[in-house]
């Protein structure tokens, strides 16, 4: 049976981080869906559709990775899609305790699901969504720590903007 997991997330935006833990998976399972939370923040800057064409657009080289949209239970979602494994990324020790909980929570709603924790690459290991639009908004250089096609869609947004 092909094993298949779900890396979800809310993707606003999607970092070099996501895209490496991404590419890790592509490598482990036989297919990874990349799903995105709906309604997540109710403010996002990235609306859902921007969100999905996003992270299609950079993964379309990839046959094995699919980009889809979620909502309520993760547990739910993965058992939909016919899933057996949650990927979640772990960057450092303070994410620890929030994953362990979600982690230990999803296993108890449904137990015949496994989460695997991934570790980016080193370089990656600081950088998060919430940072990157701070930085940007601020000013600052987000370049190598978002793919191109964000980076492009962050100024475009700045651009409006002003
Ligand atoms: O990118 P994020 O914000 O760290 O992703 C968090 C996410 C989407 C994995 C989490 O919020 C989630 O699974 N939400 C779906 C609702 C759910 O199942 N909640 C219970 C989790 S224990």
């Amino acid at each position: 049976m092909p094993t298949v997991a779900i890396y979800p997330g809310t993707f606003d935006p999607l970092t070099n981080g996501h895209v490496d833990i991404i590419a890790r998976g592509a490598r482990l399972f036989d297919r990874i869906i990349v799903a995105v939370l709906v309604n997540a923040e109710k403010a996002p800057l990235f609306t859902m559709p921007e969100r999905l064409e996003i992270a299609r657009t950079v993964f379309k080289a990839l046959p094995n990775v699919e980009v889809d949209s979620f909502d309520g239970l993760l547990v739910d979602y993965v058992e939909r899609r016919g899933a057996q494994v949650i990927v979640r990324g772990l960057r450092a020790v303070s994410d620890f305790e929030f994953e362990f909980q979600m982690a230990l929570m999803n296993q108890r709603l449904n137990p015949h699901i496994e989460t695997v924790f991934m570790m980016p690459a080193e370089q990656y290991t600081y950088i998060s969504s919430r940072l990157i639009k701070e930085v940007f908004a601020l000013g600052g250089r987000v370049h190598g720590l978002v793919p191109e096609l964000v980076e492009h869609r962050l100024r475009e947004k700045g651009a409006k903007k002003s």
